[in-house]
């Protein structure tokens, strides 16, 4: 598949998208339509080229713009099940998790415990041990007390685990506050210098401990490689401390993640090319002027990775018209699967899945019964009726793996469609998943 420089992060449509000969939205040459209709509705659908194009691209621009080692990890947060991870790693991108359930699936998918990193700023006792005898490669530790607990745990095992501290660079990326990780004042990482300093000593007094380097990851949705830099900048500044004052060499620096998407036209992120292309530059630069081998550079993008991959197919029940208010339409889902819009504002763009006209201003709303269960807020959209479907896009990431149940609405299926054929990769939930860990006390007349 040829790579294009206009970066699937910079477009608002999987690469596969197309209006087909019968006037409706195709993802991977599949109708969104005919899939509504094999598989039901809601639906997520998942373009498995857009994945391998954003794949490729970054480890294409990591050939082209870094000479020294590298690794692209897949932030499994973005979208975490079996069939992701497991398409993700093909690809040739190591992982990334941040609980016991996401290292289980990326297990379960088959993929090498060593080629996984376990980031978290509060992995439990359980976790940690799980991960340890599993044999995960590495271990982003983000605070003194989990130092302590790996070490300690380590030591037990009889296990040599391989080490990165995250740390907390002071840096403000513009984006919405709730995914804003690398100031000062954050839950993630170690406090700056202090904090590192005595992480450093005792890695030191625990020779079982291997350090290989350092983290930080200073949030999510950027759409500027200022952030990305100035990460650079701190992590170097740091490496030269540790060689001076301890004479440590870093071998590797994780810059994290957090490379936005396009949600709507005007949304204009840097390309996967751009963004590591600055990075690189501020590598090599940033070596070379204080006197250092370039380190393993890595990145653990997530949304960019999954994000444009992804749809959601709704379909339109009912309406209400208010006089000269506002017109609402109701689709079948809302914010159970689409989480994102109550929790960050976020901005979606919507198309009706066959074509149509007589265009009219409307707001869509979710099922639940939340006011702030809307979709889209006054969009001009082709006249709809109950029946008609919606395919709201850029729905890859954090939808599926931050989607809920509430309402006891079940999650919607998910199929993988590529080349005409589509595959369901998550089975849809039934009313019976809902009720399925539900337990009735003896005294109201025991389990059902
Ligand atoms: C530590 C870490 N790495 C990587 C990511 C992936 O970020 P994104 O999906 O924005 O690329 C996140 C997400 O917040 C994160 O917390």
């Amino acid at each position: 598949m040829p790579l294009s420089k206009t970066a699937l992060n910079q477009v608002i449509r999987p690469v596969t998208a197309r209006v087909n000969p019968l006037g409706n939205w195709d993802i991977g040459s599949c109708d969104l339509a005919e899939l509504v209709k094999t598989y039901g509705s809601p639906l997520y659908v998942l373009d498995e080229a857009s994945i391998q194009s954003a794949c490729r691209a970054y480890l294409q621009a990591l050939r082209e713009h870094y000479p020294g080692p590298s690794e692209v990890l897949y932030a499994s947060k973005a979208l975490c099940n079996l069939a992701v991870n497991r398409l993700i790693h093909e690809e040739g991108l190591t992982t990334e998790v941040v609980s016991g359930g996401e290292l289980f699936t990326v297990l379960k998918a088959g993929i090498p415990a060593e080629s996984v990193t376990f980031q978290g700023n509060n992995k439990s006792f359980e976790e940690l041990r799980y991960a340890l005898k599993e044999g995960v490669g590495r271990f982003v530790v983000d605070n003194l007390d989990e130092l302590d607990l790996l070490s300690t745990l380590a030591e037990e095992i009889g296990i040599s685990p391989n080490v990165m501290l995250r740390v907390a660079p002071g840096i403000e990326a513009h984006t919405h506050a709730f995914i804003r990780t690398g100031e000062i004042d954050s839950k993630f990482g170690l406090d700056l210098p202090s904090q590192l300093d005595e992480a450093i000593r005792r890695i030191s007094r625990r020779p079982l401990l291997r350090f290989l380097g350092l983290h930080a990851h200073v949030g999510s949705q950027i759409f500027d490689v200022e952030p990305f830099v100035a990460t650079v900048e701190v992590l170097l500044d740091l490496c030269a401390k540790l060689e001076r004052d301890y004479g440590l060499p870093v071998a590797e620096l994780d810059v994290g993640g957090g490379l936005g998407i396009a949600y709507e036209a005007g949304d204009d992120p840097p390309s996967i090319d751009a963004a590591i292309e600055a990075i690189s530059l501020a590598m090599i630069r940033g070596t070379s002027q204080r006197g250092l081998s370039l380190p393993k550079l890595i990145v653990e993008p997530g949304r960019s990775i999954v994000g444009t991959a992804g749809a959601t197919v709704y379909t339109v029940g009912s309406r209400k018209a208010i006089p000269e208010v506002r017109t609402y339409v109701a689709v079948d889902g809302g914010m159970p699967d689409n989480p994102r819009v109550v929790t960050y504002g976020a901005r979606y763009s919507v198309d009706r899945v066959a074509a149509g006209d007589n265009e009219e201003l409307v707001t869509l709303a979710g099922k639940c019964c939340e006011s702030g269960d809307i979709l889209i807020k006054d969009i001009q959209l082709p006249k709809l009726k109950a029946g008609d479907h919606l395919v709201v896009w850029d729905t890859g990431a954090y939808c599926f793996s931050m989607a809920s149940n509430y309402n006891r609405l079940p999650r919607p299926a998910m199929v993988l469609v590529a080349e005409g054929h589509s595959e369901v990769i998550r089975e849809r939930e039934t009313f019976a998943d809902m009720v399925s860990r539900d337990r009735l006390p003896s005294r109201l007349g025991g389990q059902r």
